[in-house]
């Protein structure tokens, strides 16, 4: 039997999914069972899952280890992967900016090469670029909000959500970037091999979408 395989994000998308999974007639048995497996397979629905780190998404999505995936699109933006985005979930949602200390709201930092604190340093050069400043990224891997509390960085490029992380570590968002919530990424070769059948996923996906209003952050 030839399974289609969904690539999971790990974390803060994983419950959503479900979610929304379920909503749309896709059973999630499998997933909602304690485990420490990475793939878990449907077989009545023919459906496989794989449960990746969410940075991972797409490369799995690319080679076509996974027909589709669900990913933030500050992680598309990032790897910036040959895939087709067919859905925005509206879930996850989110704001890339750049951030720093209340002070720089009235006084820019006008340094040349500032030094910038980020998680998502493709998303940041390509900003500061277009922008037509140069700067040094200095690459994290999380507790981004250090970054000028310490005088590691001038500023940051991160995600906010609710905002409590910059305010309780008294930072500010200076510029804003872009939106950000969940896609449904899916692999080039697989759409058209396996198109009747993730065309149909699609179209349930998106019949709950529609139904529940598309700006319901659910
Ligand atoms: C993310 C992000 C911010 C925080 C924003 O970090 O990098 O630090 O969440 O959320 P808020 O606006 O709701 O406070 P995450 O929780 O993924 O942890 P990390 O710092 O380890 O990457």
């Amino acid at each position: 039997m030839s399974y289609l395989t969904i690539a999971l994000a790990k974390g803060r998308l994983a419950e959503r999914t479900v979610e929304l999974f379920e909503r749309a007639g896709i059973d999630c048995k499998a997933l909602k069972k304690p485990t420490r497996k990475l793939v878990l397979v449907d077989e009545d629905q023919g459906l496989k899952f794989i449960l990746v780190k969410p940075s991972d998404v797409p490369t799995y999505v690319e080679y076509g280890a996974a027909d589709l995936g669900i990913v933030g699109k500050d992680t598309l933006l990032e790897e910036s992967k040959p895939l087709y985005e067919m859905l925005d979930l509206g879930f996850g949602r989110c704001r890339m900016v750049v951030a720093g200390f209340p002070r720089h709201r009235t006084r820019p930092i006008t340094l040349a090469n500032k030094r910038v604190a980020t998680k998502y340093p493709n998303i940041a050069m390509n900003y500061f670029r277009a922008k037509g400043e140069t700067i040094e990224v200095i690459k994290l891997n999380g507790s981004v909000e250090l970054g000028p509390i310490v005088g590691l960085s001038d500023v940051i490029v991160d995600i906010v959500e609710t905002g409590n992380t910059l305010r309780e570590n008294g930072l500010v968002v200076l510029e804003e970037i872009c939106d950000i919530s969940a896609r449904l990424v899916v692999n080039r070769v697989s759409l058209k091999m396996e198109s009747s059948k993730i065309n149909n996923l699609i179209t349930r996906i998106d019949g709950v979408l529609k139904e529940e209003g598309n700006d319901r952050d659910y």
